[in-house]
């Protein structure tokens, strides 16, 4: 039995001297290979070149220099998100045919013939989210006509004198957004929407790492809900909706141009929904958990925000985007503190990033949370918020190592939309209610533990609990 122990021990040895000390010798074009099974973060420290690591029998590319990072951004050819998409829409169900026809591009297809290049579907989707949320009067009455009217409506509901901040944020930003884009016969159709979506994006990840069927049942009910959904919303004849979108709309007539059924046309909007739903509510959430904990940062921002809502006129987002420096610095910071999950692209083609060749066929992760963290950027306590970093230093915004909406091709159409929805919230919150929160309780946790898209979610079991009590209308 020893001598058995004894060979195996060798064998290990040997292999691991070759795999990561002979082989790398020979081969200094190649990114390192992180020489642990379970990937340290220590070994960010030591080296800013790209890395390796194998999970699973799949080696995986690391990216921590935001030089590297940015390198990625600018060849979007040979790092495509579209491997990634293709991969998720295959996982929720979407078929073959639809997903084939998700990445063509027919210049026949009548939503083309407005376009002066032939777009995929996919690509299409995009480009109407572009023209549908870029500054400008189709942004703005979207947001005075759909979007404030529920948030404040959402905010106005909160007739107890104790509210879960996580609840606020979720009931108002999952609701309004979706009863924006779908009307309120959406909750008809499902009135448990906004716990399903919950419960579907807590446990998308295991669908992420393709868990079999009996380990997530909770995730494919959810998940089955969503589709349910809008399966009977997308059956109806549009004129029984009640309600118009220029997005929906639009994202709906492309997608039957190219003849996906309503099943699949079902699915391609549980996920679009996904990413429109997914981070508003984190970040307000953050946001405001930062504002309640601090005082004296709390009236700041209220003084500043204040004209917004003052006498009872219409809520004023133009003056809470331009007018509030200090909201602004507050929410880039947040950003920079929250938005933590990595980027993932495919490779289609062998490529040298920071001196390393990276190869065909495989992914690599940037690493946001090193970007946003890092010392040499950041200072000496990059883990700790600092509400006028971004006011006292304005070239930080545009710093490499800053990517809370990513970058190139794929950079975030909805930040600004977010941006002045988030706005938006808290100026009703704070013109609304006086808040006071139990100062001892300890700041809620990131759960790090999953893989989240974008904005880290709250820890299982932390919130923070608002005491609220009505103001006077002045
Ligand atoms: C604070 C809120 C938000 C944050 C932090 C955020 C962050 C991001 C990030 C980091 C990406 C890049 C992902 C990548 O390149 O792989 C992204 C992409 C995207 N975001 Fe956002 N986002 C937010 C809100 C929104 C909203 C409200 C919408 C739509 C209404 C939206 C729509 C999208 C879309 C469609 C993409 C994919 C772009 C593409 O692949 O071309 N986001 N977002």
């Amino acid at each position: 039995m020893a001598t058995i122990y004894a060979a195996a021990l060798v064998s290990l040895l040997g292999w691991r001297l070759w795999r990561f000390t002979i082989w790398p010798l020979f081969h200094p074009e190649e990114p390192r290979e992180l020489p642990y099974w379970i990937p340290c973060t220590k070994h960010f420290n030591y080296t800013k070149e790209p890395f390796s690591v194998t999970l699973l029998g799949q080696t995986l590319y690391i990216v921590t220099d935001a030089r590297d990072a940015a390198e990625i951004y600018k060849d979007s050819k040979s790092f495509s998100r579209d491997v990634l998409v293709h991969q998720l829409y295959s996982k929720v169900g979407i078929s073959r045919a639809a997903i084939k026809r998700l990445f063509r591009a027919d210049p026949q297809a009548p939503y083309n013939l407005r376009n002066a290049k032939a777009l995929d579907p996919t690509d299409e989707m995009m480009a109407i989210y572009h023209q549908h949320l870029s500054p400008g009067l189709a942004l703005d009455s979207f947001l005075d006509r759909d979007v404030i009217p529920r948030l404040q409506a959402a905010l106005q509901d909160c007739e107890e004198t104790t509210a879960s901040l996580r609840h606020v944020c979720s009931q108002a930003f999952i609701k309004g957004f979706v009863a924006s884009y779908y009307g309120g016969i959406i909750f008809d159709i499902e009135p448990e929407f906004v716990k399903w979506y919950l419960q579907w994006e807590e446990l998308s990840w295991k669908l992420i790492y393709g868990l079999p069927g009996f380990l997530s049942k909770d995730m494919l009910t959810a998940k089955g809900k969503l589709v349910d959904a809008f399966l009977k919303y997308f059956s109806l004849p549009p004129e029984q909706r009640g309600h118009s979108n220029f997005w929906t709309d639009s994202v709906e007539r492309s997608l039957r141009d190219v003849d996906l059924s309503n099943e699949d046309v079902a699915r391609v909007f549980t996920m679009q929904t996904w990413g429109f739903l997914g981070n508003a509510h984190k970040v307000a959430f953050w946001l405001v958990a930062h504002l309640v904990k601090d005082r004296s940062l709390l009236n700041s921002i209220n003084m500043e925000v204040a004209p917004a809502t003052r006498g009872g006129r219409r809520l004023d987002h133009r003056y809470l985007a331009d007018e509030c420096p200090k909201l602004d610095a507050l929410f880039d910071e947040v950003l920079r503190l929250t938005v933590t999950s990595p980027l993932v692209r495919g490779i289609s083609s062998t490529s040298t990033i920071g001196g390393k060749k990276l190869q065909e066929g495989k992914q690599v992760l940037v690493v946001y949370r090193q970007l946003h963290f890092d010392g040499t950027v950041w200072g000496r306590s990059p883990q700790t918020l600092q509400s006028n970093r971004f006011l006292d230093d304005k070239a930080l915004k545009s710093n490499l190592a800053y990517r809370p909406w990513g970058g190139g091709k794929t950079l975030c159409p909805g930040r600004f939309f977010a941006r002045k929805a988030i706005f938006a919230f808290v100026a009703c919150l704070l013109g609304h209610y006086e808040i006071h929160v139990d100062g001892a309780k300890p700041f809620p946790r990131a759960d790090l533990t999953k893989p989240t898209p974008g904005s880290a979610a709250v820890a299982d079991g932390d919130d923070i609990l608002l005491h609220l009590s009505a103001k006077s209308e002045q």
